[in-house]
């Protein structure tokens, strides 16, 4: 039974206006890794497993019921090694190249531009195309914006005819770099700072196509690193305007229970690793507040956008696998790390507008899984597909009364996570209780306006170890929850231990 005193006391003003929740903070991220790609979402086109001109059915299918936003590609470390020229034409005759960062395996290049724009339009995603700082060129880039982008007659339009595809593709997201500190080229920040406005003024608009430029940022905490770009960036413009030049910086934050030489494993963690989990995971509030505060004293009016376009947990690879290909599985603890991360992004997305989970397909924190020709949807598919509601809605901020804490190394880390949000006459309510040993009883009054008809779903199971298996698909998998009361516009929520609810509302 639920203890008496609620663990969360809130009120959610449901007639004051808060920021819009992109739901491009709703966004994945594709890389040339281990199992992502091929066979993740490329088999090729004789391949046995239902596929789409060579792009696996169950995959597109399943993402579909996400609505993906948009789908970073190609990487990733392996974006700055990555010329796109190779991955164009005839594809068996493609020159081929090792992935020295991913396994030391041979690429193809059988997945290119053609496929992964095919790939897009399929799941009804935005292209977010992250270019080759790292090893390529100015001019190269210049010229994928050209191909992908420039109706008309042009060099690269003629190319691109000639590759079968008559009219442009619209791409918005574009990558300036990725990780430049580290695999992007061991750059310092004002080295890649100035690269970064070279190659952004020649990331060019081609007709009505306008891109959103991503400049590479900082990992975690390097808020010196947000604090060179920011500066960098709208400084010395004239009277051009940064807005002009970039749209967003990034950064990059995974969650672990260990270190980088030892993250922990995905499914048997004890409960002080499970609870290490999830500060850590709660810190992502911290930083993008960080990173946010700093591009506040550079662009007060929020011109220019944060991008977290590399989130999720990182574990120790799944036994008897290549270390290289981070295939890792997905327990329930992972779909309350993602709850987290999304109340997080809903508080912040007055400066945050984009975030990429990483990976969508067998690597990192995944969407999906695949095994031979089955498919296993993760907990983690189950939190994205739980708060599609909030997508493009209006963030509705969670005042808290009296919380209640967990002390762990000292500190108290809070047993429950809410956000809200409205859209189209309806609100939706985000809850996570983090508690794997104890249900809790939430109350939030709901003001403003009036509110009926309240609907739950819960994720939950009885361990926070508990994943899903080609043999067991469904071991965690969304419920009707009926848990709750309405009184007065008060919401009553008792919780399971370790669960992820949604409440959706009537409003007015
Ligand atoms: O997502 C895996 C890797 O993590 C990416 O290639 C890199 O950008 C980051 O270090």
């Amino acid at each position: 039974m639920p203890d008496a005193t609620p663990a969360l006391v809130a009120a959610i003003d449901l007639d004051v206006s808060g920021p819009t929740i992109s739901r491009h903070l709703y966004g994945h991220f594709a890389e040339h890794l281990g199992r992502c790609v091929y066979e993740g979402f490329w088999v090729g086109e004789d391949a046995e497993v239902p596929h789409v001109g060579g792009i696996r059915a169950d995959v597109v299918e399943a993402l579909r019921e996400l609505s993906v936003p948009n789908l970073r590609w190609p990487g990733g470390c392996f974006a700055d090694e990555y010329h796109w020229q190779d991955g164009i034409g005839p594809r068996e005759q493609r020159p081929r190249m090792v992935n020295t960062h991913w396994g030391d395996v041979e690429e193809s290049n059988h997945f290119g531009t053609h496929e992964f724009m095919a790939l897009c339009e399929l799941l009804g995603t935005e292209p977010y195309v992250s270019s080759n700082v790292g090893s390529g060129s100015v001019q190269e880039m210049s010229e994928w914006v050209e191909y992908l982008t420039r109706a008309g007659d042009s060099p690269m339009a003629r190319l691109r005819r000639e590759n079968g595809r008559d009219e442009p593709w619209g791409v918005t997201f574009w990558g300036i770099g990725n990780e430049p500190w580290g695999c992007g080229g061991n750059l310092r920040a004002p080295q890649f700072a100035s690269l970064a406005r070279q190659y952004a003024t020649y990331a060019r608009d081609h007709g009505d196509n306008r891109l959103y430029r991503v400049a590479a940022g900082a990992a975690d905490d390097d808020y010196a690193w947000t604090e060179t770009l920011m500066k960098e960036l709208t400084t010395g413009l004239g009277d051009r305007s940064p807005r002009n030049l970039f749209q967003a910086v990034s950064f990059h934050y995974y969650t672990m229970s260990g270190s980088w030489s030892q993250k922990g494993s995905a499914t048997e963690f004890s409960d002080d690793e499970y609870w290490t989990t999830i500060r850590r995971a709660q810190h992502v509030r911290e930083l993008i507040a960080g990173h946010a505060a700093v591009m506040d004293a550079y662009d007060p009016t929020k011109q220019v956008g944060l991008a977290l376009d590399e989130w999720g947990t990182w574990w120790d690879v799944e036994p008897r696998t290549n270390p290289g290909f981070l295939y890792q599985q997905n327990a329930l603890r992972d779909a309350l790390v993602a709850s987290l991360h999304l109340d997080a992004f809903h508080d912040h997305a007055d400066r945050l507008r984009l975030a990429n989970i990483a990976q969508t397909v067998n690597v990192l924190q995944a969407m999906v899984l695949t095994d031979g020709d089955r498919l296993v949807r993760t907990p983690t598919f189950h939190v994205f597909a739980m708060s599609k509601g909030h997508h493009d809605a209006e963030a509705r901020p969670v005042r808290v009364v009296s919380r209640q804490l967990r002390e762990v190394d000292g500190t108290g880390v809070p047993t429950i996570s809410a956000s809200a949000s409205t859209k189209d006459g309806h609100a939706l309510v985000s809850v996570t209780n983090l508690d794997p040993s104890a249900g809790a009883t939430v109350r939030l009054h709901l003001r403003g306006l009036p509110v009926s008809a309240p609907t739950g779903t819960v994720l939950t199971a009885a361990s926070v170890r508990v994943h899903n298996t080609a043999d067991e698909p469904d071991a965690v998998a969304p419920q009707p929850f009926d848990a709750l009361r309405l009184v007065d516009g008060t919401l009553e929520l008792d919780l399971p231990p370790a669960a992820f609810v949604t409440v959706s509302l009537t409003v007015g």
